[in-house]
């Protein structure tokens, strides 16, 4: 389980905590979604989840166990608001293969069939493929080195209508295999997916929406 206890943040430049004594349990394998409207601090919650943001207060645990910032990054997997503007290989598989040493072709053909995108020509560039088929290499790309917690900032956002339900169908692949943390000011675009789900409201998780499991 990933505890946050008691987290506040507020940046050194800021007026006031974009994120005041926040408190969440996330289970392994479940798929927690918070939502917010804009400003409301997801992303900075995401940023504080995977180390990239130091809280002034609070505590995070995982397995029973205090990790340092450094420690989130490799525990996290995120896939920031409009990934595909951060692809920087020429093709689709120099982008999977950014930060690896040595990556065996078996472990790219797992992940590429665990984002349902099995048959790619790997040597075309990224800007090629649909807008939901980048996202799912974004996804892909994090999960090569094998995250427990993959947080997803946003990850409809910009997307037309069916594109939109690729990446919910992508969730819905990724479901009971790793512990998600989704965060979005649209939260209809994920019903179906089986959930806890948060308001986040003025940095703090507000209150419990609603527990979506399929029967
Ligand atoms: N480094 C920073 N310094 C000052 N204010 C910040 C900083 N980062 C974010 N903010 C402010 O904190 C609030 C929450 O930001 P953010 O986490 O990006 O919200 P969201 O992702 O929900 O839109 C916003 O009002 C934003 O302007
Ligand atoms: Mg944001």
């Amino acid at each position: 389980m990933l505890d946050l206890k008691e987290i506040s943040y507020q940046p050194q430049t800021g007026e006031k905590k974009i994120i005041n004594n926040l408190n969440l349990k996330v289970r392994e394998n479940e798929i927690i979604l918070i939502c917010g409207n804009s400003g409301s601090g997801k992303t900075t919650l995401l940023e504080i989840i995977s180390g990239l943001t130091n809280p002034q207060k609070g505590k995070i645990t995982w397995k029973n166990k205090i990790l340092s910032p450094r420690q989130r990054r490799w525990l996290c997997g995120v896939v920031f608001q409009f990934p595909e503007r951060y692809f920087i290989g020429t093709t689709i598989g120099k982008e999977l293969k950014i930060g690896h040493k040595s990556l065996r072709e078996k472990n790219i053909e797992i992940v590429l069939n665990k984002v349902g995108l099995k048959k790619l020509n790997l040597t075309q560039p990224p800007e090629q493929l649909s807008g939901g088929q980048q996202r799912r290499l974004a996804v892909a790309v994090q999960l090569l080195r094998n995250p427990s917690i993959l947080l997803l900032d946003e990850p409809t956002a910009g997307l037309d209508w069916s594109m939109r339900n690729d990446v919910k169908n992508l969730i819905l692949d990724l479901k009971n295999k790793s512990t998600i943390i989704i965060v979005t000011h649209e939260p209809a675009l994920f019903d179906g997916i089986p959930s806890r789900q948060f308001i986040l409201e003025k940095g703090e998780i507000k209150n419990f929406v609603k527990e979506i499991y399929e029967g």
